[in-house]
């Protein structure tokens, strides 16, 4: 019915299906029912109560959804293993107040366990969405015989606890759905586990996909995203009789909710006056987050490369699979315990604390006695502080194998794990006068160890040709940007192909050389960039602009895995993105309809955003100069990411920032004084991503552009309708049934006023994102560069003259201009 509607009917079809409610009450008394057709609602109207099929099914449900925001999102469901095939269900509230749904042959269907009977009972649907039935006479919330907040489904509400009470026997925990229109219970439980100090896992049916760690204080030690917010405030009970975790929204102008979704994502939803935004996805937002995933006693740390490392004191179990990346065997100590009172304890730092669920602890034990504590039982492993808080209190023990820790920047904590004192060596305070002159001669040994080892390195690394510039980098700067050595990325290249680098695996070619797919051997998918031979960089300064580069990070630049300088080789490794780049889509009818104008907005606005950090907020001020739609890649949620970025500088590292001897660019995106007269700055990137928008916006290339009835560009053409009102004409015909009339004309003009001749006219980047998210009115853009076809060919020919390669196919150029 939708679909068939005009967009600005929507809203009319919506009002009128708010009138059709026959029911305004919030409550029905004993005796009373809601029928099929029926509909309870809450006091303010935020939530309603009733029967409804989902998607093409023709089952009934009872449940709760939202009534205002987000189209009649469903947050609870009564029988919902239980549908009914017709809608002659009858939802009845007994006299003993026991909420019971009836069938056609008033068989029941579900009913709910009520605490106690109460007297005169009432349900009562309340503005946070919970249903609840309580004796008439009684208005407190905590004396309800039965609410629908303890019976959760896969909605974590404002207000809910999530978590166990032991006197009512409640374990409230979410379950997912088994699909978009089947609310049965699916794989995915998220549920307290109170088997050792209490935290959250989510599991995969019994097997654990994620923990949030226990609460430390403040907030569970594996989600550091969790923060105090502008939205709403959290917290943790833990006592005799409850244990639960609860969140309260601060501003009732928002609405904000936790979702376990059918595919194990929890994602928190949140509309701001009726606008949803996605806040943060609490768990497995990186593969560090996956339980487990570096084996017992490993460490999993995102920003290195590998991921996984062991703790300190331990060795791969099977270092041959740990070196080919398969870390599921974990690590053993390399010095067993003594247990004698010999061992000592390691303190590692910023971390989420390992699993708890065989853990012991003691909330009034400070940190000594911990330690004195674990010292005394030989299989205790580690301990910690319970709560971060102060000066930090309380004593958490870990027995065993240590599951699950992975290594913070900021936000983590610190655990104390027992080690051989052979290993914890001169570090230690309580070093006695026999163990420290044992442990001068083991660091002296190591030191020349050491010593050895960086001379063999050296040498071995000049026999390769690749001396690194090892003074000049710390240790650490070194991990941020892994080396890949040839013959790992040769293999991982190779998995599914005959021939190294062949065109099977090619992915596309861009201005500075070819990238191909790659599979490294731990299944992690990667693009190779193999860099065409004509940079005038030595090794070095490759690398150290790599690092740079590398340490560029923002949602909507391709993220640089490492790279690879060997044997004249010099490639860079980044992140697959499966969804290719964006031109497969735009300049395709087929494609293009599955992306719909919303997703194209969000591109516009992560490219904007993306550009604006290179230009200003990234310490290397980098311009692009090669933006186009095949260098905008699409991630797995078609977010923007923009790739290629840094190259430019990396290829051309000490030209000024003014002019160019060498242009690289494609016709069509670039602007006037750079393709005429090799000019760039920020304002030529400008140029191109106003191009950019006009064709996310057209579904047509510049460059090529064809109008029947006018020799106008792209950009005239599109400069003309706006002029004349009449931008509509300009949409691509795939995003006709989703698009937003006022952002499409908010982007059209702001495109408009980035393409303008003059770069001093162009507004910078901060001022596009600025203008894109604003509703205020905006300067008329002065006639485009490269208005008509005339000016757009005279300035290829005038290049493309002095240019030794160029191929109408490839739209690259990159090679030097005759001064
Ligand atoms: C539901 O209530 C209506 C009137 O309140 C009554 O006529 C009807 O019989 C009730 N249905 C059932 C199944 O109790
Ligand atoms: C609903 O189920 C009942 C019992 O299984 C069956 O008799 C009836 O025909 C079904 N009704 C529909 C509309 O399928
Ligand atoms: C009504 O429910 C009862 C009990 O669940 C069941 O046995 C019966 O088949 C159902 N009748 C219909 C018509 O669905
Ligand atoms: C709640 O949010 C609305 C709109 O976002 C804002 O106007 C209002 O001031 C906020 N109220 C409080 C108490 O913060
Ligand atoms: C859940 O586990 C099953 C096997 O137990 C697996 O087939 C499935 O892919 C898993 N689901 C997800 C979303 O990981
Ligand atoms: C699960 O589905 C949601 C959309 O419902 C998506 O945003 C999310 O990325 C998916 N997560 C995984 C792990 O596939
Ligand atoms: C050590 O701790 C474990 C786990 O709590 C316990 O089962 C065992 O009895 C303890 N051993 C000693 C010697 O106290």
């Amino acid at each position: 019915m939708e679909s068939c509607l005009p967009f600005f009917l929507h809203s009319f079809c919506f009002t009128s299906l708010v009138l059709q409610i026959s029911y305004a009450l919030d409550s029905i008394s004993a005796g009373q029912n809601i029928t099929d057709g029926q509909t309870i609602l809450s006091a303010s109207q935020n939530f309603e109560l009733g029967f409804f099929s989902l998607g093409s099914t023709k089952n009934r449900y009872v449940g709760i959804w939202y009534k205002k925001i987000s189209a009649g999102t469903v947050v609870w469901v009564a029988n919902r293993e239980n549908p009914l095939n017709d809608s002659s269900g009858v939802l009845k509230l007994t006299p003993q107040g026991v909420l019971t749904l009836l069938n056609r042959t008033n068989g029941i269907v579900w009913s709910a366990n009520a605490l106690r009977p109460a007297q005169n009972p009432i349900a009562r649907l309340l503005d946070s969405a919970n249903f609840i039935v309580k004796g008439g006479n009684n208005d407190d919330l905590d004396d309800a015989i039965w609410q629908s907040f303890d019976y959760p489904c896969n909605s974590f509400l404002a207000g809910m606890k999530f978590g166990i009470d032991r006197q009512k026997g409640l374990d409230r925990y979410f379950t997912s759905w088994k699909s978009a229109d089947d609310p049965s219970p699916g794989d995915f439980t998220y549920r307290l586990d109170s088997s050792g100090y209490p935290q959250m896992i989510l599991r995969n049916r019994s097997k654990v996909q994620f923990r949030t760690g226990p609460w430390n204080g403040i907030r569970f030690s594996g989600v550091p995203q969790l923060r105090p917010n502008p939205i709403y405030t959290f917290g943790f009970v833990f006592n005799q009789n409850e244990i639960y975790y609860y969140y309260n929204i601060l501003n009732s102008s928002i609405t904000s909710m936790l979702f376990l979704k059918e595919n194990g994502s929890i994602q928190r939803s949140t509309w701001v006056d009726q606008n949803p935004r996605v806040l943060y996805t609490p768990t497995q937002t990186d593969d560090c987050d996956t339980y487990a995933f570096c084996g017992a006693n490993g460490n999993c740390d995102i920003a290195s490369l590998p991921k996984c490392v062991c703790l300190t004191g331990f060795v791969p179990k099977f270092p041959i699979d740990w070196g080919f990346w398969d870390w599921s065997s974990g690590c053993v100590r390399r010095t067993e315990l003594d247990c004698q009172g010999g061992d000592k304890f390691l303190k590692i730092t910023e971390v989420k604390l390992p699993d708890t669920r065989f853990s012991w602890f003691d909330k009034n034990i400070n940190l000594q006695e911990c330690e004195y504590i674990c010292l005394g039982n030989c299989s205790c492993t580690a301990y910690s502080n319970l709560d971060i808080r102060g000066q930090g209190s309380g004593c958490l023990l870990w027995f065993g194998d240590l599951m699950d820790i992975r290594q913070f920047n900021e936000n983590g904590q610190d655990i104390y794990v027992r080690m051989a004192a052979s290993e914890v060596g001169g570090s230690s305070s309580r070093i006695t006068g026999t163990r420290k002159s044992t442990g001068i001669i083991v660091s002296i040994v190591l030191f020349v160890v050491f010593l050895l080892g960086i001379t063999v390195i050296y040498v071995k690394y000049k026999r390769a040709g690749k001396i690194l510039a090892l003074s000049r980098q710390s240790h650490s700067e070194d991990l941020e940007v892994p080396l890949f050595d040839l013959t790992t990325i040769n293999r991982g290249v190779t998995v599914n192909a005959t021939n190294n680098f062949s065109d099977d695996n090619k992915l596309g070619e861009g201005g500075f050389g070819a990238v191909y797919k790659g599979v490294l051997k731990n299944g992690q998918e990667i693009a190779v960039k193999k860099l065409s031979e004509n940079s005038r960089q030595g090794q070095v300064e490759f690398k150290n602009e790599v690092i740079c580069i590398a340490k560029l990070q923002h949602r909507n630049l391709v993220k640089i895995l490492g790279c690879c300088i060997e044997q004249d080789e010099k490639m860079l490794i980044y992140e697959f993105l499966p969804n290719r780049s964006l031109d497969c889509f735009i300049f395709n009818q087929e494609e293009g309809v599955s992306l719909d104008w919303p997703k194209r907005f969000t591109i516009i606005n992560g490219v904007a955003s993306g550009l604006l950090y290179l230009h200003r907020d990234s310490r290397l001020r980098i311009i692009h100069r090669d933006l186009k739609a095949e260098n905008i890649l699409l991630d797995i949620e078609m977010n923007a990411k923009i790739s290629d970025f840094g190259l430019a500088r990396s290829f051309g590292g000490n030209e000024s920032e003014a002019n160019t001897k060498r242009v690289v660019g494609t016709f069509g995106y670039m602007s006037p004084e750079y393709a005429i007269h090799g000019l760039y700055s920020v304002k030529s990137d400008v140029f191109s991503f106003g191009v950019l928008v006009l064709e996310i916006v057209s579904g047509k290339r510049n460059r090529g552009f064809n109008h029947p009835d006018n020799p106008l560009s792209l950009l005239g053409h599109a400069w003309t309708l706006l002029r004349d009102q009449k931008f509509m004409k300009l949409v691509d015909p795939s995003i006709a049934s989703t698009f937003n009339p006022v952002e499409v004309l908010r982007s059209i003009h702001v495109a408009l006023l980035c393409v303008q001749k003059n770069p001093r006219d162009r507004p910078d980047m901060s001022s596009v994102v600025m203008m894109l998210g604003s509703e205020n009115t905006l300067p008329q853009p002065e006639q485009p560069g490269f208005f008509d076809e005339t000016s757009v060919s005279k300035a290829s020919s005038s290049s493309a003259g002095k240019h030794k390669k160029y191929s109408a196919n490839e739209l690259t150029i990159s090679h030097l201009l005759p001064r």
